[in-house]
């Protein structure tokens, strides 16, 4: 007798409307969201892979809307997302577009740290103490962990340099 009394007032109008809420709350919440591949990122393009020497790699220097490449020992990397050091304005654009090894290693930003001649050999670093080679690693070692390698720079002239 007690069980059906109990039952009587489970059944009152307002719990079914409560009810009726929880449901529609319910449903609110795991009803499948809108289709994945509208909300799908865009990929990125494909790293090519390139020959670059100081001549071509200079206008990757941050204006005319180009990406930012640096290279350092030969090796070309995308330095695009920290535009903001490497572009215009920033602290280190002297480094963009151009073999920023030396200024790297010495710590400097000084202009003769900078391959003058463009059309020359590679500076080969080789008057460089080891500290300083320590330091290039340092900075080639946090370089590879957050750019991308897009090349390789040679000298002009070098049989894998590419005409652009
Ligand atoms: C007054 C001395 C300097 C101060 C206060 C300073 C400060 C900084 C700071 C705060 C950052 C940002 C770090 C981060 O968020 O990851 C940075 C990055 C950097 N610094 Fe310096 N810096 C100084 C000198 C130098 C020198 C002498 C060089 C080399 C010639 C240099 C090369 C760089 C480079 C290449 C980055 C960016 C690395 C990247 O792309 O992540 N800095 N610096």
């Amino acid at each position: 007798m007690q069980v059906a009394v109990g039952a009587q007032t489970i059944f009152t109008p307002i719990n079914l409307i409560l009810f009726s809420l929880f449901l529609i709350i319910l449903y609110l919440r795991l009803r499948p969201s809108k289709p994945a591949a509208a909300t799908l990122p865009v990929a990125p393009p494909p790293t090519v892979f390139k020959t670059f020497t100081p001549p071509t790699l200079l206008p990757y220097n941050g204006t005319a809307n180009q990406p930012v490449y640096l290279a350092v020992r030969g090796r070309v990397f995308d330095v695009t997302p920290g535009r903001n050091f490497y572009g215009p304005g920033g602290p280190y654009q002297n480094f963009a577009g151009r073999d920023a090894s030396r200024g790297l290693a010495c710590g400097s930003f000084d202009a003769d740290m900078l391959t003058e001649d463009l059309g020359g050999p590679l500076d080969k670093l080789e008057d460089l103490g080891g500290e300083e080679m320590e330091a290039l690693r340092g900075w080639e070692e946090r370089f590879t962990e957050k750019y991308l390698v897009v090349g390789k720079l040679v000298p002009v002239g070098h049989p894998e340099a590419e005409e652009e």
